[in-house]
């Protein structure tokens, strides 16, 4: 085998505390060239596989000096915050290897505006759209192209800054309350107001090297809090992979049209992008198009599509950090399917209690072979794990196709017990209602 580049005494840090970055861990675990694992601020379930360390703060030079002192020869991101604070032009000023954007890059995440931009500009299919600053022209906008409309606040904003409007008042409403700052702050100073795309929504998690990139298996996020995707936008409520609508040929066409392109474009705009680009999809009857890039792994895509990778994520991620992904070859992935389904605090994503103890956490796991628990929202409080976040715990199982993994989650969940949990009894209905 050729060598990789990646020692066998690799010392990794983790950065984040969810239950994409304790998928992470425990995949980053599993390689034998990895010796030691930490993550910050992590949780109670990511202390069982990762030392967490005591900081003073999470700022990118804290963060930075603890790695040089720990020999950290790897840091991962999950969150885009770190990413757009500039967390790896810190890290690599120092001479420090870390994987993900830099904060030009993570600007495809950041600043809506600066990726519709960049797609038209290069000609990458994605909704049409126009970016206002004031409400009277949006208005104007709105009442011209009519409803359904989509309304996106242009900056980061946790999730709520998307408005899929069926009619106009509704679009109008909240045209007028992004921009007033009122609902997303300055997040919404900008908004791009877009074509309402309809098909089936995809996620394509690609590792980037720069030049050339490697998709991870597709997945499919359920946003919304309520069965059949109804009720507010969540962080994500469970998802699936693979996704039955997506075939080779369609692989093929998202790599050829949208991946690569996408990395093009960045380069003559003078950015080489290194890291995940999520590439957050429609499938719709002219083909695969852009609802939104992310510049890191997806929360809960994570969770379905690392427990089916049989490639070594280490040896990948220096790949993609050396420039080496054209050589890598492809991805050896178990053919098996695989469901996560995410118990939140009842109330989320509105107020919630947190503090409950959380009961049942082996007895899931232990339920059936290829099933974990991986955690959120969770807390070490007098010995006992608690929760401490509106999406607590992630089951996510491995099944022979995404019946039987759903059918072993929703096994496991009903060991797991915690005062007000709430989770959906529907996750991957879109497949199965396929098949
Ligand atoms: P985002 O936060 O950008 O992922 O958007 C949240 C959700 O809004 C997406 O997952 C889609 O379901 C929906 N959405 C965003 N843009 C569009 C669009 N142009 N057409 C239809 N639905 C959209
Ligand atoms: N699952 C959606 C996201 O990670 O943004």
């Amino acid at each position: 085998m050729a060598d990789t580049g990646a020692k066998s005494d690799m010392r990794v840090l983790v950065i984040g505390g969810g239950g994409r970055e304790h998928a992470l861990v425990q995949k980053l675990s599993e390689s034998p060239k990895v010796d030691a694992i930490w993550c910050f601020p992590g949780n109670a379930g990511i202390a069982q596989k990762a030392s967490i360390p005591n900081l003073a703060s999470a700022e990118p030079n804290t963060l930075a000096e603890f790695a040089s002192a720990k020999g950290i020869n790897l840091t991962v991101v999950g969150p885009e915050d770190y990413l757009a604070a500039g967390i790896v032009d810190v890290f690599r000023a120092r001479g420090l290897a870390i994987f993900g954007p830099t904060q030009k890059a993570a600007q495809i995440e950041s600043s809506k505006v600066f990726a519709k931009e960049l797609m038209k500009k290069y000609a990458i299919p994605t909704a049409a759209y126009e970016v206002f600053t004031d409400f009277p022209s949006a208005k104007a906008y709105i009442q011209h192209v009519g409803a359904p409309i989509v309304i996106k606040a242009d900056g980061l904003a946790a999730g709520k800054g998307v408005v899929v409007a069926q009619d106009i008042d509704t679009a109008l409403t909240a045209a007028e309350a992004t921009l007033s700052g009122d609902e997303v702050g300055e997040a919404g100073r900008r908004i791009v107001v877009e074509e309402y795309l309809s098909g089936q929504e995809v996620s394509i998690l690609a590792v980037c090297d720069g030049v050339s990139c490697i998709p991870l298996a597709p997945s499919q996020d359920h946003k919304a809090i309520g069965e059949g995707d109804k009720g507010l936008n969540t962080g994500g409520m469970g998802a699936y992979s693979p996704v039955p609508v997506i075939n080779q040929a369609v692989e093929r066409k998202i790599h050829d049209s949208i991946l690569i392109p996408t990395l093009n474009a960045l380069r003559q705009e003078g950015i080489q992008y290194t890291g995940v680009l999520y590439a957050g999809l429609m499938l719709t009857k002219d083909g695969p198009k852009v609802i939104e890039y992310n510049c890191r792994f997806g929360d809960p895509e994570t969770q379905v599509v690392l427990p089916r990778l049989r490639t070594d994520l280490v040896e990948l991620l220096v790949a993609a950090n050396q420039g080496r992904l054209s050589s890598f070859g492809s991805l050896d992935w178990d053919p098996r399917a695989s469901v996560c389904v995410i118990a939140a605090s009842g109330g989320y994503p509105g107020a919630y209690t947190t503090g409950f103890p959380i009961d049942g956490l082996e007895a899931a796991v232990g339920a059936l072979p290829d099933i974990y628990a991986f955690h959120a929202g969770t807390a070490l409080r007098d010995g006992r794990i608690v929760t401490a976040g509106g999406r607590v715990v992630g089951i996510s199982a491995l099944g022979d196709d995404i019946q039987e993994a759903r059918d072993k989650v929703y096994q496991a969940m009903e060991r797991l017990r915690f005062q007000g949990m709430y989770y959906r009894r529907d996750i991957a209905w879109r497949a199965l209602e396929k098949s």
